[in-house]
């Protein structure tokens, strides 16, 4: 049997797309589509060809440029409640729960780097649920107050998922040089049959 069963890694990289896509939605919602900026920029451009617009509609402008580029946030947010699911299934395969069947025998470092997956899966848990709750905050009757905070730990905890894919791929790319040759490619072609 391979080490890593062909449905893992295909959930692994499917995953790794999708939340790479949610962090890219999250880039252009912060940056080239920022409301703020584009909303200054419009009012700026509007002014020189004599179209004056007040604050409040240049902020509906910027929002309506922003707005097909967020639906991917969201389209991209049911990609992963679904490979969310899919997870939880995996965990009762060989692959799906091998890291983390012997932990206490692991050194330091492995333990780390299990409990830190561990931790990713909460987190994703966590963005996944606060997600969904927050886009369908009228049909499950919460105050948009409510929705409002939600979106408040929802956005600060995207800074773990910031952290996490990074220091996952360095830690990998790493690991492939020192001690443990052919990880990756383990990840991308099964690895040796046992
Ligand atoms: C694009 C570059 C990536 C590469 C080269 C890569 C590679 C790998 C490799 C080699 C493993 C196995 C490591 C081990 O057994 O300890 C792994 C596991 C894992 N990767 Fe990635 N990965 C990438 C992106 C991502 C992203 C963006 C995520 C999103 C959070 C992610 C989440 C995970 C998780 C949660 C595991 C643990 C799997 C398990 O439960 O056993 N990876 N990855
Ligand atoms: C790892 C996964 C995710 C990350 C890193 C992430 C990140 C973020 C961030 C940073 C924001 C705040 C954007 C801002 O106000 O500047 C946000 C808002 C939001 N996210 Fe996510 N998100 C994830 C998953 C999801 C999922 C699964 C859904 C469910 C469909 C979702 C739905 C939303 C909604 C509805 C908002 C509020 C948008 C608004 O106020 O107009 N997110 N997300």
């Amino acid at each position: 049997m391979h080490k890593w069963r062909l449905d893992f890694r295909v959930w692994h990289w499917v995953h790794a797309t999708v939340i790479l896509g949610l962090l890219g939605t999250v880039f252009l919602r912060k940056t080239f589509l920022s409301w703020r900026a584009n909303s200054e920029l419009l009012t700026q451009k509007l002014s020189e060809i004599d179209l004056s617009v007040t604050e409040a509609q240049a902020k509906v402008l910027a929002k309506a440029i922003r707005a097909p580029m967020w639906e991917w946030h969201i389209l991209l947010g049911y990609a992963l409640a679904t490979l969310v699911v899919w997870r939880i299934i995996l965990f009762f395969t060989k692959s799906g729960k091998q890291n983390y069947l012997h932990l206490k025998e692991e050194n330091l470092h492995k333990k780390l780097v299990k409990l830190g997956y561990i931790g990713i899966y909460i987190i994703i848990l966590f963005m996944t649920l606060s997600g969904l709750t927050i886009h369908f905050y009228e049909a499950l009757g919460l105050a948009k107050d409510t929705a409002h905070d939600i979106k408040e730990v929802h956005e600060f905890v995207f800074n773990a998922v910031l952290i996490f894919v990074p220091l996952h791929i360095l830690g990998v790319i790493i690991a492939e040089h020192r001690d443990e040759t052919g990880i990756i490619s383990d990840m991308i072609n099964g690895g040796s049959k046992s």
